[in-house]
């Protein structure tokens, strides 16, 4: 049968959702079979696949599993992002938790901060967070600063690498931070330096975190990801996500993620206009 003609069966799209989910977390929703079979069938031609079926077998079982991933993820992902998204969550940050956070690392006798952005997407977010650190004032050259971002889909850690940006990613961000911060080169601008110093990338999946096991991250940032997780899921990548925090770590969701939804060992702090979480104990 021609693969144009090829549709995909509920039980296919049943088996695929299952095992996309047990992967990397993702919910497909029900209501996207045409399009995900759409998204597929380039695949299938190119790894002369006669159906649905073999390319579930294809991707659970074949030794070509791993990068054949690599190619589905970024068509399975939302990538949306933007410099300063959600400002007031990032003013707590900048207000309340960079300072609080400084003076309990000197009390300890501390300089380090490592801060995660998970599920940083290309990038937009990490730099944004070195921005405000910069901006705050609070850590010197004598502090080691490490904002590190994750995310599953090796596409847009290419782009977060190279911090080439356009206008359209500036929408919400001052002017004149646009300006101090990125090297405007025709229409594209480009990250200085000083954002690059405390930044780094590295691929990773929520659901093991296994590429920063054994780091300790003051703050986690993972926000726009859980919404298209199951509850399980969600689950699973808080307690990862404790396991990566010192009691007191500091957690930022999306402004329509809540942690009412599952029992995590974080504590919610209300500010106006901001939820965030504090890791018990
Ligand atoms: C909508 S973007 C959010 C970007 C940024 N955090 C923000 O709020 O603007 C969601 C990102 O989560 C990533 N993602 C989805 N599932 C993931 C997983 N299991 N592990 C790591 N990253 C994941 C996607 O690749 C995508 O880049």
């Amino acid at each position: 049968m021609p693969l144009e003609k090829v549709v995909m069966q509920a039980e296919e799209f049943r088996l695929i959702k299952e095992h996309v989910a047990a992967f990397a977390g993702l919910v497909l929703e029900e209501g996207t079979q045409r399009g995900l079979a759409t998204k597929l069938l380039p695949r299938l031609e190119e790894l002369r696949l006669r159906n649905f079926t073999d390319y579930y077998c294809y991707l659970k079982f074949s030794p070509g599993r791993d990068a054949e991933w690599r190619r589905l993820v970024p068509l399975l992902t939302n990538n949306e992002t933007y410099f300063f998204r959600e400002s007031s969550q990032l003013s707590v940050l900048a207000q309340e938790v960079l300072p609080a956070l400084k003076e309990a690392k000197l009390a300890a006798g501390e300089r380090s901060i490592r801060i995660l952005s998970a599920g940083c997407s290309s990038g937009e977010e990490v730099y944004t967070l070195a921005m405000l650190l910069l901006e705050s004032g609070c850590f010197s050259w004598d502090w080691d600063v490490r904002i590190t971002g994750l995310d599953i889909d090796e596409r847009v850690l290419d782009a977060a690498r190279q911090g080439v940006y356009t206008e359209r990613s500036f929408w919400a961000t001052e002017p004149h931070l646009v300006q101090r911060y990125l090297k405007r080169h025709g229409d594209k601008f480009v990250v200085r330096p000083m954002l690059r110093k405390w930044t780094g990338f590295t691929q990773g999946n929520l659901l093991d975190l296994a590429s920063v096991a054994g780091e300790r991250f003051d703050i986690i940032i993972c926000r726009n990801v859980l919404i298209y997780f199951g509850d399980d899921n969600v689950k699973r990548v808080l307690d990862n996500f404790g396991a990566l925090q010192p009691p007191g770590g500091y957690l930022f969701l999306g402004h329509s993620e809540s942690l009412a939804r599952t029992q995590a060992s974080y504590l919610p702090l209300r500010f106006p206009g901001a939820i965030i979480y504090r890791k018990r104990g």
